[in-house]
């Protein structure tokens, strides 16, 4: 892997934005039941027959104002549930790859919420099976890697976790890894620290939502109980000084999602969000789009609107995006090619 940066000085602001758009990146943190339109969710909804409580797309699209993270997720587990067949799922995946490919997203790694379907009377078979082959059909058609990492939902009970993993388990090879998210205050990780152990028995990468809403204390109970090899947002670290060092010291990634944060009122703006800081101070932080249907932006969004709110140059773009690639997990080999490519988009505008 080339270890120089390239020469970054010389990047004009201008020239900045179509930089960010064409810079080949990763995106890890992307909930795929959060890139349902609602355009889509409408037309899912007719083809099963599923009665809606919002009378259009734009009355749906008016509730989207959010205070905090529980407004948007009772919105979020409405909207899944038009997906009732093994074809939904492939078409709100094929429909998010086919925008990632827009914003020269080289490789996805998507988070799924299987008990919101399993729920619903959904197998686990229509959720993963669909999920996968939208992830197989875009690696040879679209040219996008995709994979799909599985989320415990952390409102629910560590056996219900259990039960979930059990469910998955007769696809384990159609999924890389284990998350945590929704709910956050109050369902802390060490909740999950027996399903997590067999998941790392069982040889998944592990991750976690952690310090999004919730404080500091989750992000080391994350890295320390449930031994996560990235934390996804991770924003409250800033409260610790501890925490930063042990985050820089350890590359430990934070999987940090600009317009969510705004939109979920973590941030007040753009221009006070602490991207800046998280990567000055020497953390692997990487930018995402998390729910992108739902919060005004996919990832190339969430990249232009933060750097021009102000504070960030073309050196903070080479590090996302190179920390996005370092971060995920694919092999060494594949890494070293992003980023090769990525080293000769910034070449390019020198
Ligand atoms: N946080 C927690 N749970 C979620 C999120 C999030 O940002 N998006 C979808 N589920
Ligand atoms: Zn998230």
């Amino acid at each position: 892997m080339n270890l120089a940066e390239p020469d970054l000085t010389s990047v004009a602001a201008e020239r900045l934005p179509a930089l960010l758009r064409q810079m080949p990146k990763a995106e890890l943190h992307i909930h795929i039941e959060g890139s349902l339109e609602p355009e889509m969710i409408f037309a899912l909804a007719r083809r099963n027959g599923v009665q809606l409580p919002y009378a259009s797309v734009e009355e749906l699209r008016r509730a989207y104002a959010f205070t905090n993270l529980q407004s948007f997720l009772d919105i979020y587990y409405a909207g899944a549930s038009v997906l009732l067949t093994e074809q939904d799922f492939y078409d709100m995946a094929q429909a998010y790859l086919q925008k990632a490919v827009q914003d020269n997203v080289a490789h996805a790694e998507l988070f799924f919420d299987p008990q919101t379907h399993t729920a619903r009377g959904v197998s686990m078979e229509t959720v993963i099976g669909g999920l996968h082959r939208a992830c197989t059909d875009a690696a040879g058609g679209l040219g996008i890697d995709a994979s799909l990492i599985l989320c415990f939902l952390r409102h629910l009970s560590e056996e219900e976790a259990f039960e979930t993993l059990e469910q998955a388990l007769p696809f384990r090879d159609k999924f890389i890894g284990v998350g945590l998210d929704s709910g956050e205050v109050g369902n802390p990780p060490e909740k999950f620290a027996r399903v997590f152990a067999r998941c790392r028995e069982l040889g998944f990468h592990l991750v976690a939502h952690a310090g999004e809403e919730g404080p500091a204390a989750y992000i080391w109970t994350a890295l320390d109980v449930l031994k996560v090899e990235r934390i996804d947002h991770g924003v409250q670290a800033i409260q610790d000084a501890a925490l930063m060092a042990r985050l820089a010291r350890d590359r430990i990634a934070l999987t940090v999602c600009p317009l969510s944060n705004l939109k979920l009122c973590v941030f007040p703006d753009l221009a006070s969000h602490n991207l800046r800081q998280l990567l000055d101070a020497g953390l692997a932080a990487t930018v995402n789009s998390d729910d992108p249907a739902y919060f005004g932006g996919y990832l190339n969004d969430n990249f232009t609107q933060t750097f021009a709110a102000g504070r960030l140059h073309a050196g903070h773009a080479y590090r996302l995006a190179r920390n996005s690639f370092e971060a995920s997990f694919i092999d060494d080999a594949a890494k070293r090619r992003h980023i090769d490519r990525l080293d000769a988009t910034f070449e390019a505008f020198r």
